[in-house]
């Protein structure tokens, strides 16, 4: 049965210059690289210079991205932003993004699912293609995590960074099978009861204020290793595929044992594993899109192949997609 797929047909990266290491970050909270190293992964994260938003960052994500298309910009007609750091608080990242591409036309809105917002973008630009209601989207997850940090919070500061990434969709024709090019299928969930494990302490509607990202990292890594492993289940059973099939397993950059035990209970070798949290910390919606395109830039990731992304992040959110690139 002809089925219309959003195949992606490229990808894009752009992080700031400047470079934080674990030892810069010890002169500033009581912290060690080897406790940072052994607990999380994290060796260094970069940080946006003064005046460098998160629209700046994500559009320039976007140009390269296009450019790994080879296509113009005209030819977009819908761009979602996951961010939890927009420029303003309206409107909408990705309307200023457009608006800098030269788009005139179309639909540019953002989405705010945190660290899972980048799967959300996923799921929902393809949903807009399917319907035949876009035909060219470009997906953008882009943050500026380190302004919503606690500098004097050694239990978070040390793990977020900045940066963006993006990917083009294109409609395009598929036979409704698992051969097909393109986005084969996404799971998203959400629940809203676990909002104080992680969370701003502040917004527009409640205090006037941007607020600063409060977490009990503890109960959110309980809750990832569970959730994540879920949602991938979910795919695995609709699809009838397992651990084996997937050639490139690229997960949310959070914690690299988060990232390792999450692979090992889907039966999947860790060298089939993209990991970017090492150079990038957690980059939130940006860092599946960074790590799609560094595995895609360095030859990793090759047209044909089958691509698992999944996220978990504040709300709580948490989903998962299958790519076939
Ligand atoms: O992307 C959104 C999703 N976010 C996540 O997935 C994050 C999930 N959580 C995590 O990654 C981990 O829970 C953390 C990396 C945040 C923390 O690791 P942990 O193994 O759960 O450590 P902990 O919070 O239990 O802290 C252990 C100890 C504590 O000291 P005491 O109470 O045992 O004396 C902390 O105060 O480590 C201390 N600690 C630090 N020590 C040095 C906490 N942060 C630091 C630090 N440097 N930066």
């Amino acid at each position: 049965m002809s089925t219309l797929r959003s195949i992606l047909c490229g990808s894009g990266s752009y992080l700031p210059s400047r470079i934080v290491t674990n030892a810069e970050m010890a002169t500033r909270v009581d912290t060690t690289d080897e406790w940072i190293v052994q607990r999380t992964g994290i060796r260094e994260r970069r940080v946006a210079a003064e005046g460098e938003t998160t629209s700046m960052i994500g559009l320039k994500a976007a140009q390269d991205a296009l450019a790994d298309a080879g296509m113009d910009a005209s030819e977009i007609d819908l761009i979602i932003v996951a961010t939890a750091t927009p420029d303003h608080t309206f409107p909408a990242t990705a309307t200023q993004i457009q608006a800098a591409l030269g788009i005139t036309h179309g639909a540019a809105f953002d989405l705010q699912a945190v660290c899972s917002g980048f799967v959300f973008a996923l799921a929902t630009a393809d949903k807009f293609i399917a319907s035949g209601a876009a035909k060219a989207a470009l997906v953008i997850g882009a943050e500026t995590f380190s302004r919503i940090l606690d500098w004097e919070d050694r239990t978070t500061c040390v793990l977020f960074g900045d940066g963006a990434g993006a990917v083009v969709l294109k409609a395009g024709a598929g036979q409704g099978t698992l051969a097909d090019r393109g986005v084969l299928t996404t799971h998203i969930r959400s629940d809203g009861r676990f909002m104080n494990k992680l969370y701003v302490d502040g917004g527009p509607g409640s205090t006037r204020t941007v607020g600063l990202l409060r977490m009990e990292g503890k109960e959110v890594f309980r809750h990832a290793v569970v959730n994540l492993a879920e949602t991938v289940r979910h795919t695995f059973s609709e699809t009838g595929l397992t651990g084996a099939d997937i050639d490139w397993f690229v997960p949310h950059q959070a914690n690299r044992r988060i990232i390792d035990a999450t692979a090992d209970k889907l039966g999947i070798g860790h060298e089939r594993v993209v990991v970017t949290v090492d150079r990038h910390g957690n980059t939130s919606a940006a860092s599946i899109p960074l790590a799609l395109a560094e595995a895609h830039k360095d030859g990793r990731i090759k047209r044909g192949q089958l691509v698992l992304i999944e996220a978990m992040g504040g709300g709580f959110t948490w989903g998962s997609a299958l790519i076939r690139w």
